[in-house]
């Protein structure tokens, strides 16, 4: 029997899921496309599609990993038989976490760059234009880039090397409270900005007339990729729990503090941009520009620009550690004993594939597979197909091929039947059609562009 690793504590496994959930997803990703589908109304249909698809498809992902304490390709196999039909869902998700770490390696590089450019003082006395032309000056130079996602990678392939309680235990346990203590400081400050009333009411009060569909599809997206659902994450750190933990709770405080940091982020955010009027509907650039441009105009932005990047590559840290211990995980189950030496071939691998996505927006700029350059393609296979395919299948899978028995594992005797009714039809029909309808949706607006 291989020594598998556990979490030493319930507590600890929701310190590291949290890790794994908060990320560039929560930071970068929530703000920007909150502004972009115009605020209040996209909010609170987020809030709908965490509570209705991202929380049952988190207690299915916990169920298979938690009960079979496997990794997920084996994980499908223990559960159902062998060879059976459903470790396909398990291959997707070491797939796709192989995928995503590719190109999101790429961003936490910049990130690490934008945090080195806060704490060398680079955006002190320079011009709006100077410092909103930084971030396309970094993308555009290969070197630069490369150097980032080398440096990212070796610290996440470091981390997940010494193993689960010597590396992400020890690293969930001081970046987290760090994380939290940043955001809340950050938070605090953003209460006394001329833009924090404005900001709440762009956030919370919603103007139905905003709304498109396209905003319910990237918000039902959306809930998965915060949440690090469909590709065999929870079923991961869930293998390493005890059987004794409870599911529904866990599950549910890690959606909560997820979604709490989602939405104080995107206070802080758009505290600043209305402090100075800026649109909040920049994009992606939002982080990258809008933001940096904005603390350099503040007495204290160089201070806060260092604390607000830092946030940043803490909760990016954290989810790529997760990201890779998907893959590392299924090695050592399926016989590498030498955890250190997978963990160097693997992450020596994705660096290398994630070299065609950093060299997406300079040198291989012009290399399109269809109308997309590498990055864009890993994203989107990823984002648009694995993922929500992954959801949806763990949730049919644990409601139609477990059934009740998982109902009441997860349940563990509270609610009556109502309860148990409504967590049944949730998983075994609303969140996988939920899921189906952004996925079919998402793979033709994908393709036609
Ligand atoms: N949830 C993380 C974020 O918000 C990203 C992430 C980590 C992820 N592991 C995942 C997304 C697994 C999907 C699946 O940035």
């Amino acid at each position: 029997m291989i020594d598998r690793g556990r979490w030493s504590s319930s507590l600890m496994f929701v310190l590291a899921a949290t890790g794994s959930a908060i990320g560039l997803g929560n930071i970068w990703k929530f703000p920007y496309i909150t502004g972009v589908y115009g605020g209040g109304a996209f909010v609170l249909v987020y809030l709908f599609c965490i509570a209705l698809v991202g929380v049952p498809i988190f207690m299915a992902e916990l169920y298979v990993g938690q009960t079979a304490q496997k990794s997920p390709i084996l994980a499908f196999d223990h559960l159902h038989r062998k060879n059976s039909p459903w470790r396909f869902v398990g291959w997707l998700g070491v797939m796709s976490s192989f995928l995503v770490l590719c190109f999101y390696s790429v961003v936490g590089g910049w990130v690490f760059d934008f945090l080195f450019k806060s704490v060398t003082h680079a955006f002190v006395g320079k011009t709006d234009e100077e410092i909103t032309g930084m971030f396309g000056v970094l993308i555009s130079s290969p070197w630069m880039v490369l150097f980032w996602h080398a440096v990212f990678m070796i610290v996440t392939i470091v981390i997940v090397s010494v193993g689960l309680s010597k590396g992400i235990e020890r690293v969930s346990r001081v970046l987290m409270p760090a994380l939290l203590l940043i955001l809340v400081s950050l938070f605090i400050w953003c209460i006394f900005l001329d833009g924090f009333s404005e900001a709440l009411a762009f956030l919370f009060a919603p103007d139905f007339s905003k709304l498109s569909s396209k905003a319910i599809l990237v918000a039902v997206g959306h809930s998965f990729f915060t949440l690090s659902l469909g590709m065999g994450t929870m079923i991961t750190y869930g293998s390493y729990l005890n059987k004794s933990n409870d599911i529904l709770k866990t599950s549910v405080l890690v959606s909560l503090l997820d979604t709490v940091v989602a939405l104080v982020a995107g206070i802080v955010v758009f505290s600043v941009v209305f402090t100075f009027g800026h649109e909040p509907a920049a994009g992606p650039g939002l982080m990258f520009q809008t933001l940096p441009s904005l603390f350099a105009k503040m007495p204290t932005g160089n201070m806060v620009s260092i604390a607000f990047f830092l946030l940043v590559a803490f909760a990016a840290l954290t989810s790529a550690i997760s990201l890779l211990e998907v893959v590392i995980a299924y090695m050592v189950d399926s016989g590498m004993k030498d955890r250190k030496a997978a963990t160097y071939q693997i992450g020596g691998m994705i660096f290398a594939l994630g070299i065609l996505a950093a060299l997406s927006f300079n040198v291989l700029a012009d290399f399109k597979i269809g109308r997309f350059t590498f990055f864009d393609l890993f994203d989107g296979v990823t984002t648009n197909i694995f993922l929500p395919l992954g959801g949806l299948l763990t949730s049919l899978f644990v409601a139609w091929m477990m059934g009740p028995k998982a109902i009441e594992f997860i349940l563990k005797g509270r609610g009556g039947p109502l309860a148990k009714d409504s967590l049944f039809w949730t998983m075994a029909i609303i969140a996988p059609v939920c899921v189906a309808w952004v996925l079919f949706q998402g793979i033709s607006d994908w393709i036609q562009g």
